[in-house]
């Protein structure tokens, strides 16, 4: 089944500053977007407002899979229509096992154990780091390969990857991007993945670049778009800050 992902005139004030200046982006089951853009652009903004964290607040905009409204359902209601959020950051979640998170998010419990093995394999993630507190005491390389085990027992329709390559050597880097690659045509997964580097961009083979600048995607282009950022920076894109 195809489905879309539509985010409209998003714009989230964060510490009483507007970051995302309305932000708009749509994309589909089994397509691979990427979005760019300079550091403090509101990437990672964009990635804190989807998960429905506190401290990001929505003052306009939607954002909706299918033309279901996200932006009022809680962060588990949200995963449970099928968008998932890897953040640049993960969070630690002392006291709970990937597996509860899994099942609160709409795993079956009994098939659970044998998927999450599975991935792990997949990934190359050691089995006994599966049973630790939600990235409690993993390396940041193992932090990651633990999402994409959840990514890959979840099966979300939409995927968005903040910084997914940041902290993981060469071999992971390979691992990691080619199970995104293989979720876009397991399950159709739709891959948004927020990057600085083209090495990534190179395994994803992403069909459109956004290019994010104070709040709002000021270009859309093809993968031409990333070899022209890395011979020439930001700088034509960049706005005076408001
Ligand atoms: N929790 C917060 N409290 C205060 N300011 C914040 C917070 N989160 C983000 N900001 C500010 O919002 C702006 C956008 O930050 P954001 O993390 O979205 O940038 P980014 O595009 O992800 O940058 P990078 O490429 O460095 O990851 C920055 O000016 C940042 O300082
Ligand atoms: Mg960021």
């Amino acid at each position: 089944m195809s489905s879309t992902l539509k985010i409209e005139g998003l714009r989230v004030e964060v510490a009483g500053k507007e970051v995302l200046k309305g932000l708009s982006l749509t994309m589909h089951s089994g397509e691979v977007h990427a979005i760019m853009g300079p550091n403090g652009s509101g990437k990672s903004t964009l990635a804190h407002a989807l998960t429905g964290h506190p401290g990001y607040r929505v003052l306009e905009g939607s954002v909706t899979i299918d033309d279901v409204e996200l932006l009022t359902m809680s962060p588990t209601e949200r995963a449970r229509e099928g968008l998932m959020l890897v953040l640049q950051q993960p969070f630690e979640i002392p006291g709970v096992r990937s597996f509860d998170l899994l099942v609160a998010a709409g795993a079956d419990p009994a098939t659970l154990r044998s998927r999450m093995l599975d991935e792990a394999r997949r990934i190359e993630l050691a089995p006994e780091l599966l049973d630790r507190f939600v990235n409690v005491d993993l390396s940041g390389g193992e932090r990651k390969r633990a999402e994409m085990v959840q990514l890959g027992v979840l099966r979300p329709k939409f995927a968005l990857l903040d910084e997914i390559d940041s902290g993981l050597d060469v071999d992971a880097l390979d691992v990691v991007a080619q199970r995104l690659v293989a979720a876009t045509t397991e399950w159709n997964c739709g891959v948004l993945a927020i990057t600085h580097f083209r090495r990534l961009l190179l395994q994803l083979t992403p069909t459109m670049i956004h290019v994010v600048s104070d709040g709002r995607i000021v270009a859309t282009g093809g993968p031409e778009l990333a070899v022209t950022l890395e011979r020439d920076g930001y700088d034509i894109f960049r706005t005076t800050p408001t």
